[in-house]
């Protein structure tokens, strides 16, 4: 590494501890009652952020399609002290049923502090085949869907001085190969809630608009279709739900989770050989052959 380098990487990590330790304190008291929303939480982070909401004494209706799962995440959130604990089943890939999810929590809770939105529809992974209808089914899965819950809570939002948590991923900064459609809709949710980002805060809304970017986490899911694939550590799924918790909660703007994806950030577009270089050999293999489970029960859906 030059000097150059090495000057650049640590003005960059004194900024970013700057940034952490300037970052107002997470206050659990303000999660007592607050009325919370979370989509895909029927597993992984989405289950695990159910957890430390019902932990914190909030109001909570979670969401996702399998029923009798939404069922048993509720049962254990009422254990765990949430003062409210309700589920609506509903998929994401409809065009209708988003709004209904918001409807519904904003009926039942009478309002909402945070809609927190963190649902994904099954990806493939592979090689891109060209099938298209997969990448408009994943758009309403994974982007129209947020717009569309978005819009129809920024009201409530607006009065609550509540926040919008967008979970989002590395993959919504920087492509990576053999998720081509879930990158598209990952930077498309970048893109938009972005922009939402500037309008809201240049109308001084009471609105704060939360954008999570998570490296690989330990979920059944990601270490299921590229756990395997891949020798990027994976972090706890518990931890990045509460970092996203509390990300939303002193409302911030960003969340980088693990840390050194704040560094890739930055980082990603001094050299594109390198960039290319470690992109490219973080992969063990090919999946030009994967047909796992879920992928192939995704495939027997379209
Ligand atoms: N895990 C990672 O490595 C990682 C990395 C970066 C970013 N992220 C982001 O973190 C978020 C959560 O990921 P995760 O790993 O926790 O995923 P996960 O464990 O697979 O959970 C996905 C959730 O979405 C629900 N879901 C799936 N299809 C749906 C549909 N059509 N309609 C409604 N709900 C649906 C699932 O429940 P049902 O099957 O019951 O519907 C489940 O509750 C995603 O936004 C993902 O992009 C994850
Ligand atoms: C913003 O929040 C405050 C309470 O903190 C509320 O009195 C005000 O009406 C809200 N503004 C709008 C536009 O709803």
């Amino acid at each position: 590494m030059g000097t150059f380098t090495k000057i650049l990487v640590a003005s960059v990590c004194v900024c970013f501890l700057a940034v952490k330790w300037t970052a107002p304190a997470f206050d659990a008291e303000s999660l007592r009652g607050a009325r919370v929303l979370v989509t895909g939480a029927s597993s992984g982070i989405g289950e695990q952020m159910a957890y430390h909401y019902a932990r914190f004494g909030a109001k909570i209706v979670i969401t996702a399609r399998r029923e009798k799962v939404l069922e048993q995440v509720v049962e254990k959130c009422r254990t765990l002290g949430a003062q409210v604990a309700l589920y609506v089943a509903a998929d994401m890939s409809s065009e209708s049923e988003p709004q209904k999810v918001v409807d519904f929590a904003l009926e039942k809770l009478g309002g909402l502090d945070y809609l927190v939105v963190n649902h994904i529809g099954l990806t493939r992974v592979g090689m891109w085949d060209g099938n298209v209808q997969h990448i408009r089914w994943l758009m309403q899965a994974n982007f129209f869907s947020y717009v569309q819950m978005a819009w129809r809570a920024l009201d409530s939002l607006e009065r609550n001085k509540g926040s919008l948590i967008i979970v989002s991923s590395v993959a919504g900064k920087m492509p990576s190969p053999f998720v081509a459609p879930y990158i598209a809709t990952k930077h498309a949710l970048n893109g938009f809630f972005g922009s939402l980002y500037h309008e809201l805060s240049m109308k001084k809304s009471n609105v704060s608009i939360t954008i999570c970017t998570l490296g690989l986490i330990d979920t059944q899911t990601a270490m299921v279709n590229v756990g395997h694939l891949t020798s990027i550590p994976a972090y706890p799924a518990t931890d990045a739900a509460l970092n996203i918790i509390t990300a939303g909660a002193t409302r911030q703007p960003e969340l980088y989770y693990p840390w050194f994806t704040f560094l890739v950030n930055i980082m990603k577009d001094w050299s594109t050989t390198a960039t290319d270089y470690v992109l490219q050999n973080s992969f063990k293999e090919i999946p030009s052959s994967v047909l796992l489970e879920k992928n192939a029960a995704l495939a027997s859906n379209k």
